[in-house]
């Protein structure tokens, strides 16, 4: 069993309105609140973090953004910055996969916003990944080493756990076909912390938390916590729901 405190992400993408926001948090705030010794975050978006926040107060779950801009203000049409954020948020998702699929996220860029994040007291979860077609062709590991390197390029040792990694292999995403737990497990140990080890050291790579992401549901997120270099799971469509999302957060807790 590892030390590493375990972290459950719920990222509800572009799901959610305020009114919608409300009802999901009163039907799990019960159920969550009752859980200790894990890391809760919820990850509305943008519109519903204020709200969710309010109803957060006081309960020890944090409040997470999906994105945002690395400078701190400027003419930006459209973006948010870190010190918005800050206000409000505990953690940011940092390069989820649908960022680098649909809107040119790069790892320049993840980059740049890890070390903003980091400078004005958010959590990163940084979101590496391969696709279907890079898995398929053999060069996850090519691919999951270069996301992790140039994702954190620069950034100082001493930064380094307070980093939590996501590993979300693309063809898992929302597609109901997770990875099996064991096969997750070894891309977390044998990649993305031997990386960590490479760049910042043994121990740092030890104490960064990195979680599974992509079609974790009730019945499967068990056989994920039970690995040991898996600290949690980023979830997507089950973070939508109560009846998945509180047995996950318990499922943490648990083992
Ligand atoms: P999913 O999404 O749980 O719906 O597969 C995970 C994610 O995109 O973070």
């Amino acid at each position: 069993m590892s030390i590493r405190r375990p972290v459950v992400a719920g990222n509800w993408k572009m799901f959610e309105t305020v009114a919608e926001a409300r009802v999901l948090m009163s039907e799990m705030l019960p159920g969550l609140s009752a859980i200790r010794g894990v890391e809760i975050v919820i990850c509305p978006p943008f519109t519903s973090i204020l709200p969710v926040a309010a109803l957060l107060e006081g309960t020890g779950i944090a409040v997470g953004a999906q994105n945002m801009h690395w400078e701190a203000s400027g003419a930006f049409t459209g973006e948010i910055a870190p010190p918005m954020l800050a206000e409000f948020c505990q953690y940011v998702i940092l390069g989820h996969s649908e960022r680098r699929a649909y809107f040119g996220e790069t790892d320049v860029n993840v980059n740049r916003k890890v070390k903003a994040a980091l400078s004005y007291g958010l959590v990163p979860i940084m979101c590496v990944g391969e696709t279907l077609d890079e898995n398929e062709g053999g060069i996850t590991r090519q691919v999951v080493s270069r996301q992790v390197q140039d994702g954190l390029d620069g950034i100082d040792s001493a930064a380094i756990p307070s980093i939590v990694i996501a590993y979300e292999p693309v063809w898992a995403i929302g597609t109901g076909r997770a990875a099996t737990a064991d096969g997750a497990n070894l891309v977390v140990s044998d990649i993305i912390r031997l990386e960590l080890s490479e760049r910042f050291g043994e121990a740092n790579a030890q104490a960064v938390r990195v979680l599974y992401g992509g079609s974790v549901k009730a019945s499967n997120a068990a056989e994920f916590f039970q690995q040991p270099d898996i600290d949690g799971a980023l979830v997507g469509g089950a973070s939508l729901k109560a009846t998945e999302f509180v047995p996950i957060v318990k499922a943490a807790a648990d083992r």
